[in-house]
């Protein structure tokens, strides 16, 4: 299955969240609208107000709201994404240079504080007060997320439990709280509700780790963002942590010393490899990030109705390759 298969039903609703998008961004300050107007050239997948419209259809009612709601989670996300690319110096995103690469740091620091102010006035404008209140905390955790992540570069000792945590902050959250304010929004029951957060929360979860491994073994051409990055810059993601904790003990001291010399030469680059292939890091995290699909599918086992949409979706995103 692939992407575009699985949002056709929905395709209609998606193209009225980029119109709403570009007019939550919409700006009489020139400069702004220039930034606005190349983030417009390229979208990415558009997966968090998928799943908002996807769970509001699955709840029965849909409203006019629900396009605001699937733009402001969209733009949330784009905002973190803007700050994300400062932080991790990224050059590429979506295909195209990142603002900060175009623009530099400073501009794109407020570039981001616009998209994330932006996303919670049209939150305040259109939505209830209880949606409002869940994507503020959601807000909170994300910001609680990329902080401890970023307080913990180059921290060779960060183990299983410490990672899992941070992606959940960073990444499953939003995933959880795009089902769960789709499903408010149709004024579905708290328990409906529930199940659905669990279900975002666990593809979150299945989704980072994907992620992960495709800095790894994903092609920049596919995935439009830099393969090998996390590591250079300090990021003990899930396959180097499964290499650190099944390497000898001679091993783990010469991983951890390439990590802290930012995998510099080729033959480090060829350790790391021999150590992701030697204890099949790769494939055992993507059996994680399925097992986490597995958890999001038995979340909505008990829930009546047509959830065909949600098992694809779980499948589709521990199966991408971009
Ligand atoms: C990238 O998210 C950041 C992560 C949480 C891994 P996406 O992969 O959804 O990025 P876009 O929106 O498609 O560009
Ligand atoms: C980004 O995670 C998560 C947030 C922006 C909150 P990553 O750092 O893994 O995302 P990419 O790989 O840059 O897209
Ligand atoms: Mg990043
Ligand atoms: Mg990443």
């Amino acid at each position: 299955m692939i992407l575009t298969d699985l949002t056709k039903p929905i395709k209609k609703d998606l193209g009225r969240v980029e119109e709403k998008i570009s007019k939550a961004l919409k700006t009489d300050n020139v400069f702004i609208q220039q930034m606005v107007d190349y983030l417009s050239h390229s979208t990415g997948k558009r997966v968090r107000p998928a799943l908002a419209i996807l769970s509001a259809k699955y709840c029965g009612k849909l409203s006019e709201d629900l396009i605001s709601l699937g733009a402001a989670l969209e733009m949330l996300h784009v905002a973190t994404l803007i700050h994300d690319d400062i932080i991790d110096n990224s050059a590429v995103r979506r295909k195209q240079k990142t603002l900060n690469f175009k623009w530099g740091n400073e501009i794109s620091v407020l570039m981001g504080d616009y998209v994330f102010a932006s996303s919670f006035y049209l939150m305040a404008k259109d939505l209830p007060k209880n949606i409002v209140s869940s994507l503020a905390d959601t807000t909170n955790i994300i910001c609680h997320g990329e902080i401890s992540e970023t307080f913990n570069r180059f921290n060779v000792d960060l183990n299983e439990e410490q990672y899992l945590e941070v992606i959940k902050e960073k990444t499953a959250v939003l995933f959880a709280a795009s089902c769960q304010t789709g499903a408010m929004l149709a004024g579905a029951d708290a328990l409906t509700v529930k199940k659905l957060y669990y279900f975002g929360l666990n593809i979150g979860m299945a989704f980072q780790v994907v992620d992960d491994t495709l800095d790894f073994v994903g092609k920049q051409t596919k995935v439009g963002k830099p393969v090998m990055s996390d590591l250079r810059e300090g990021k003990l993601t899930l396959p180097v942590i499964y290499c650190l904790v099944s390497a000898t003990k001679a091993e783990n001291k010469k991983l951890k010393t390439i990590i802290l010399r930012k995998v510099k030469t080729d033959s480090d680059l060829k350790f790391l490899n021999f150590l992701l292939n030697k204890y099949d890091a790769i494939n055992r995290s993507l059996q994680k990030a399925k097992h986490y699909a597995d958890d999001a599918k038995m979340a909505l086992k008990s829930l009546n109705g047509n959830k065909n949409e949600f098992m694809q979706f779980a499948d589709f995103l521990i199966n991408r390759d971009f």
